[in-house]
């Protein structure tokens, strides 16, 4: 099993000419309402991949439609518990060239301490997967707790901040990051290329796996000597919110079904491929048969 602790937001997203600038009033042309956080985005693609995921985390009463949501996806929810306060929720401008911006407030994705992730914890087994994203609160905790008790770590430290380099990274078994994530963690320009940031990651964090994920231009895998690289399927993109996401469960749900690493990064470059072509976050995650079609065409070119 895949336990998957992690935010779930609601997404309000305003479609607009070009991102507000700062002291800028700007009218959008277009808004809609949905389930996002990059948490509950990684289960629903974990699941429309047909993985087996729970996810743990806290929404406010009136937001339970997420929930169900993502329970009517085949995510297992009893451990998305109802709390007082707000649930998270994000503000996302995406532009018309499909570029995105994320004003996030945590809410109901910060109330969870070590003593409930120490509770959680207990319905899982050794060898069984954490999964994390840097959404929510006491991520050290819960990398300490699970690695400890024998769970596989996979940690996202999206959206990246300082707090992360103080995490106790050397105690996860799998790291999905992107460029400004690999050369932050990694103490190197953002422009280093893909090989170096991760032979500098390889060194800091040894027999970590690492995914580098870079839109447009592909994907990276390496752990010690191992490295591949899978190119992305060049479509026309409208909005790339929760394309890492849709990379990340789909790359997951392979990992549990015993795929090989080239096989994983290509179903989830599909995935992924597919879900920037469609507006919103939960809402363009594509289904398995969907994300099949894409690799049996990709299959009868080559
Ligand atoms: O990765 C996309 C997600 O980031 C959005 O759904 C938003 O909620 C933020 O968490």
């Amino acid at each position: 099993m895949l336990y998957n602790y992690g935010s779930i937001n609601l997404d309000h997203v305003y479609r607009v000419p070009h991102l507000v600038r700062p002291g800028e009033t700007l009218a959008s042309h277009g808004y809609l309402v949905g389930l996002g956080g990059k948490g509950a985005n990684q289960s629903l693609a974990l699941a429309r991949a047909g993985g087996q995921v729970a996810h743990w985390g806290h929404l406010n009463a009136n937001d339970f439609w997420a929930r169900a949501l993502l329970a009517e996806a085949g995510v297992n929810v009893d451990g998305i518990l109802e709390t007082r306060g707000p649930s998270g929720h994000a503000i996302i401008q995406v532009d018309d060239q499909a570029e995105n911006s994320i004003l996030l407030f945590p809410g109901a994705n910060h109330v969870c301490g070590r003593d409930e992730l120490k509770n959680m914890l207990t319905q899982a087994s050794a060898g069984d997967w954490l999964l994390l994203q840097n959404e929510c609160s006491a991520l050290a905790d819960a990398i300490e707790l699970a690695h400890d008790a024998g769970l596989k770590v996979a940690f996202n430290p999206a959206p990246m901040t300082d707090a992360v380099l103080k995490l106790p990274l050397e105690s996860c078994d799998l790291l999905f990051v992107n460029q400004g994530e690999a050369a932050w963690l990694a103490g190197l320009p953002e422009d280093s290329s893909a090989e170096r940031l991760l032979d500098a990651l390889n060194s800091k964090l040894p027999g970590c796996q690492l995914v580098l994920t870079l839109g447009g231009d592909g994907a990276w895998y390496q752990c010690n000597g191992q490295r591949h690289f899978q190119p992305a399927n060049k479509v026309q993109a409208v909005d790339t919110t929760a394309a890492g996401d849709t990379f990340i469960g789909y790359y997951l749900a392979a990992v549990q079904e015993g795929c090989g690493i080239e096989d994983c990064l290509s179903l989830a470059a599909a995935a992924a491929s597919l879900g920037v072509q469609q507006q919103g976050a939960a809402d363009s995650i594509p289904y398995r048969r969907e994300v099949e079609q894409v690799l049996a065409s990709i299959r009868s070119t080559t």
